[in-house]
Parts: structure tokens; sequence; C-alpha cells
């Protein structure tokens, strides 16, 4: 068979490779593969075999994974992935103890990061955007989904959703966009939230007409959104097409993962601090959780999502960075892998699936992503690692060799000796 590319001697494969999310129990059972190799042609996999059979390939170009670890490209479900400027003063505050919804109710946190993105040019917006997309293709992320919420106007709103569909036009990594208008109340909307819902709604019809996102998310949240707002705007956005995700239950208990499950949200994100019931009705759903452990280490909090307890009742969960400037500042998911093992104790079997099939799931690509297929999309890093064990116990640094992006190698470690 000829093929574009070949992969041969991998140590270990990861196919994950599985129909529908993996829920509780389930995300310990993980395939692995031993040396095997892997054929691609015209981007997709045509070929997964022993590494003894390679003869049967003729490859334009061969790769050799050294007997290395294989798995799909990491997909990551949960950024906020477009913004102007930075908040690095904001450290100083954290250190003295100012928390984070208090700089919030100050002016300051996202409403700083709202009036940055107001003033900065679309051109701007995506070259930094692109900027952070390199830096997330580097680490083995493939696929990536995307909030707006830095607007919170029309105007804002609907430029941070254009950079997203200008930055899949030039960028290899995929895009899924969402909706997040309703990500905190500007200054004007203090004393009515919910005519800025109202808004928010407004602009629906456009940005469907328009195809700007997939998802609509809300941040429920103390001095944000409550449950019944939240509830409603959920509900219209449903009402319109749109699937729905919630920022759920991160800093205080308002019943968020509950609401998540409820409205049948695609996924509930955050979780922090989910109670015995919303933990219950989510291992009994479709939701998916999706894990944030870098927002806890960043804002310096003691407490964890328990993860622990949502898989052992039964939930799929996925992690992310929550890539953004105030909450968690990185592009590095092998660094989230270290922190779920470490602070949520998930296995590295869990965690392998928390970043492949069940972020897939968590952002409508589970047909496509976060898998290594016969016929689907060669998405695949080749690691520096000898075994699946290896990334999340090497934390903090960028562990990729190759990262393959639809059959085209996008990153290569460079050899500095
Ligand atoms: O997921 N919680 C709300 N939104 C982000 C943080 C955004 C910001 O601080 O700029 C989060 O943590
Ligand atoms: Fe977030």
């Amino acid at each position: 068979m000829q093929v574009d590319v070949m992969i041969n001697h991998i140590g270990q494969l990861l196919p994950m490779n599985r129909k529908g999310p993996a829920k509780g129990e389930a995300m310990k059972q993980l395939e692995v593969r031993e040396n095997v190799a892997i054929g691609i042609k015209d981007g997709d996999v045509v070929w997964i075999g022993s590494n003894a059979d390679t003869s049967e390939l003729v490859a334009a170009r061969v790769i050799n994974a050294r007997g290395a670890l294989v798995t799909p490209g990491l997909v990551e479900p949960h950024t906020h992935l477009v913004f102007g400027g930075s908040r690095e003063q904001e450290l100083a505050l954290k250190q003295q103890g100012v928390e984070y919804l208090e700089i919030l109710k100050q002016g300051g946190g996202i409403l700083s990061t709202v009036r940055a993105t107001k003033e900065a040019s679309k051109e701007a917006l995506l070259e930094k955007a692109l900027f952070h997309l390199d830096r997330m293709a580097m680490h083995g992320i493939t696929t990536v989904e995307a909030k707006s919420g830095y607007g919170l106007d029309r105007e804002t709103e609907m430029k941070q959703l254009q950079v997203v569909k200008e930055a899949q036009e030039k960028h290899p990594v995929d895009l899924v966009s969402t909706f997040l208008g309703a990500h905190a109340i500007p200054p004007q909307y203090q004393d009515n939230p919910d005519a800025f819902l109202d808004e928010m709604l407004a602009m629906l019809d456009d940005i469907q007409a328009e195809n700007l996102a997939e998802f609509v998310d809300i941040f429920t949240e103390t001095g944000v959104f409550d449950i019944e707002q939240s509830r409603r705007y959920l509900r219209a956005a449903k009402e319109k097409g749109f699937q729905v995700k919630i920022h759920a239950d991160e800093i205080d208990p308002l019943g968020g993962t509950e609401l998540a499950v409820e409205v049948g949200a695609i996924s509930g994100d955050h979780l922090m601090v989910a109670t015995d019931e919303g933990i219950a009705k989510l291992a009994a759903s479709d939701t998916i959780g999706v894990i944030l452990p870098g927002t806890s280490f960043y804002l310096g909090k003691e407490t964890y999502a328990r993860a622990r307890d949502m898989i052992d009742a039964g939930a799929a969960l996925a992690i992310s960075t929550d890539f953004n400037p105030g909450s968690s500042v990185t592009e590095n998911l092998q660094l989230i892998m270290s922190i779920a093992a470490l602070k949520l104790k998930m296995s590295a079997e869990e965690i392998w699936h928390a970043v492949t099939v069940n972020a897939a799931h968590a952002i409508g690509r589970g047909e496509e992503a976060g898998m290594i297929a016969v016929g689907k999309k060669a998405d695949i890093v080749i690691w520096d690692a000898p075994n699946y064990l290896y990334i999340p116990y090497h934390y903090g640094v960028n562990h990729s060799r190759v990262v393959i992006k639809h059959g085209k190698v996008i990153y290569e470690r460079p050899e500095i000796r």
C-alpha cells in the first residue's frame, strides 16, 4: 500500500477508539497496543498494524517513533483563546490575598480584559490568538474549543467570534467556537443583568446565520449570573438550536452542576465545589464534566473538583487548561495532566481518556477527534516518553517530539545538539 507517511517503531500506541465517551469505570480501561506502525494517506489514517508487517507499506516519508509513546492529538475542550492584553499586575493582588471575585467586583479581572479586548483591533486579536494556538499545537493539542466573552457588547463579541473563524482559516488546528457573551455583567448593566442577557440573546440569530458559534455558555456564579437567570438564558439558547455549556460551581456552590444536567448541557465545566447531589446527577446524565484543575492551582485554592467521587459515581470527565488571562494562564495541557494526577488523584488511564475521547465528546467532536483509527483524520503525537504513565509523571515541560495534524507534521522538537 502506498502511503504519504509511515510512523514505525511505536512502542506504545493508545488508539482511544471507542463508541461514545468513557464513563466511570470505563475511564480506567485503556487499550494499549505495542510494537505497531501507522500508515497515513491524504490526511487520514489508512493502516495500523504490527511493526513486523511494515513491508506492506511504501511510504513517501518514514518517521521513526524510536520505541516511544504515540497517542491521538490532544483535545482541549475549554479555552478563552481570544482576548486583548494580559493581567500580570493581578498576580501581586492575589499574593496579598485579594480574591478573584473581589478583583472582578472592583472592575478588574474579566472586566479589565474586556476593556483591552474592546481596544484591540481585529488584526491584533487574530495575531495573538494564532500565537497562543501555535503554543497549544507545540504541546500536542490538535483540536481547541474557543470562547468569546471579553466583549460583553454586540460589536466586540462579534469581533471575537470572527477572529475564531479567521484563525481557523489560517491555522491547522481544528477550532470549535462557543459564544460566552454572558461572561460578566458590564458596568452599565450592573442593576439590570436580565436586560444584558436579553441583549446577548438577541445576537443569537446573527451568530447562527454567520455560523460563528456552535455552543452557548454562561458564567453562573455569585455576583455574575444566578441559577434562575442562567436557566432562562440557556433554555432560550437551546430553543434557537444551540447546544449549551455552563461555567458551573467554580467558586460558590450555586447548583450549576444540577442545572447543567437539567438543561441537557453537553458539558458542565469547573465543578470545583459541586455538591453530592450535583455529582450524583452528573453521573446519571449524558453531560460531560470538564474539570479545570489549573484554575484551583492558579487561584491558590485548597479545593479541587472531586474528580474521584465523580468517576466513582459513574461520570464521564474531561480535563482542560481553561487557558485565559486571569484564572489559568497556560497553554500546556500536559501540565494540567500532572495536576490532575497529583491533585485530582486521577489515574493515568483516566487522564488519557480525559484529554482525548471524552474531551472530544465535550465539544461535539466525538466522531472525529481524540482517537487514532483507520478512516479517521490523522491527528497524532509522537512523544519523548517511553509509556503513557510518563507524561503526567514528568511535569511542567513539553514532551511532544512530533505533532501531526490531519496527516501533516505541524511541529517537530528542534534538535539543539
Ligand atoms: O473559566 N470563570 C470565568 N471565566 C474564566 C476566567 C476568565 C478570566 O478571569 O478572564 C474561567 O475561570
Ligand atoms: Fe473558563
